[in-house]
């Protein structure tokens, strides 16, 4: 039996180690790299849940950039409530910037659809989409994710900055629920 752990009562199975996590975070840097070479972008952390994913990606990156954080809220227990609020802004203009936005994780495509429609009021000079983690089952708003990490079934995951009801944020692997259906 695969390493558990147990949280708030839910039992919670590892689905990807530390090392799967290093590895894919070093080939999607590869790509950025790649594509923002002689720019100097603006990555743009939405809490809470990025945060562990911002720093480490961030580290391998290769050209002059700054970091923002944002918060938005969509999330109860284990099922997405469907509305979305802002709940920490922007700290800089990014008019004419070059933005990549960071998430933890794609889920429904709320959250970042309704980003998106945020930041685009500002007109930055591009608006790019990095994503550790999306559920291509579960998407029902159209948005386009340029950097995708993994590809994972529409089961709820936490740890490595996921939480489940505030918990699990620290965990250094990512661990899937047991049993849901
Ligand atoms: P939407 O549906 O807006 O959801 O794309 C995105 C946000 O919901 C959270 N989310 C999760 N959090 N395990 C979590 O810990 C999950 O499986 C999960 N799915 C969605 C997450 O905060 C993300 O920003
Ligand atoms: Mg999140």
């Amino acid at each position: 039996m695969g390493k558990e752990i147990s949280l708030h009562n839910q039992t919670f199975s590892l689905y990807l180690d530390e090392q799967k996590i290093r590895e894919r975070i070093i080939e999607l840097a590869r790509n950025i790299n790649e594509d923002y070479q002689g720019k100097s972008p603006i990555i743009l952390c939405i809490l809470n849940g990025s945060f562990i994913f911002t720093a480490d990606l961030v580290r391998h990156l290769d050209f002059p950039l700054t970091i923002e954080f944002v918060r938005y809220s969509s999330y109860e227990g284990t099922s997405t409530t469907g509305r979305i609020t802002k709940i920490m802004g922007l700290k800089s203009d990014i008019e004419g910037k070059d933005v990549l936005i960071v998430e933890d994780i794609i889920d429904t495509g709320l959250t970042l659809s309704n980003a998106i429609k945020d930041l685009l009021k500002s007109n930055p000079a591009s608006l790019k989409v990095a994503s550790l983690l999306l559920k291509p089952s579960a998407l029902i708003h159209d948005i386009h994710c340029n950097y995708i990490g993994f590809r994972i079934p529409d089961k709820f995951v936490i740890g490595y900055g996921l939480d489940y009801d505030e918990l699990g944020r620290d965990l250094p692997e990512i661990y899937q629920l047991k049993d849901q259906a």
